[in-house]
């Protein structure tokens, strides 16, 4: 793999250089708005400068980009970076952590990040900038659509659905064969037995719809 920039110097950035360190490819450091970070070290690699800076002097052709920015509500922010910084020509690596079990039927999408200790079963399918986080798990047949987060230890059983944008939270279950509609929120812990529309917020055991959901 190309030499990575990672964009981005917050906590999941982090995790995502030590995952392609870990995999042997070469990082080149990360990228942060704030100018007190610039020159400084984080994972003994160096905040290269702000995103204009670092990418007006990197060749397209000769970097990848890793999308280092996380989220524990919204899918949002990662989303807009990738899917902006793609439409002006840069490539996404996929990261995989040595540590992941993923099935050589599975299908990962363009900029996934299936992190240590993950699990993706045969013929299930990962979206484009999707999340795997640490310890994750996706069953055979489940479908995770496009820039979804499926946070630390959160469990989705066989052939589930779950629509693009969209964060399981961490150490959630969800059954087998459910759909969850677009930008459905399922919060820490919760159990969903039921299918849900999406554009909302599912919490508890068994998990009910709450509040306004994700942003
Ligand atoms: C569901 C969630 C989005 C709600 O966040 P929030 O809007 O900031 O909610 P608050 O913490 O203000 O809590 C609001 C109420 O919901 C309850 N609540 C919050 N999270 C809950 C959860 N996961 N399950 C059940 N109830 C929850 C709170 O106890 C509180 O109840 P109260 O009004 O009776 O006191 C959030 O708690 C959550 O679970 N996020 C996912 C976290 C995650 O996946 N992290 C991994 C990052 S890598």
């Amino acid at each position: 793999m190309k030499p990575v920039i990672v964009i981005g110097a917050g906590g999941h950035a982090a995790v995502i250089a030590d995952a392609l360190q870990a995999a042997g490819v070469n990082v080149l450091g990360f990228t942060d708005a704030d100018p007190a970070k610039h020159q400084s070290k984080q994972c003994d690699l160096p905040v290269l400068g702000s995103d204009a800076t670092v990418l007006a002097g990197s060749d397209r052709n000769d970097v990848l980009l890793a999308n280092g920015v996380g989220g524990v509500k919204g899918t949002d922010v990662r989303r807009a970076l990738q899917q902006r910084l793609q439409e002006e020509g840069w490539r996404f690596a996929t990261v995989i952590h040595p540590t992941a079990i993923v099935s050589r039927h599975a299908r990962i999408g363009n900029g996934a990040q299936l992190l240590a200790g993950s699990i993706v079963q045969a013929l299930a399918a990962i979206g484009e900038g999707a999340i795997v986080n640490t310890a994750a798990v996706v069953e055979h047949d489940a479908d995770v659509g496009d820039y979804v987060h499926v946070a630390p230890r959160a469990l989705l059983c066989g052939a589930v659905t779950v629509g693009n944008y969209s964060h399981i939270g961490a150490g959630a279950v969800v059954r087998q064969g459910i759909r969850l509609g677009e930008r459905t929120l399922v919060g820490a812990g919760a159990v969903v037995v039921k299918d849900f529309d999406g554009g909302g917020e599912l919490v508890g055991m068994p998990a009910r719809s709450s509040a306004e959901g994700i942003a």
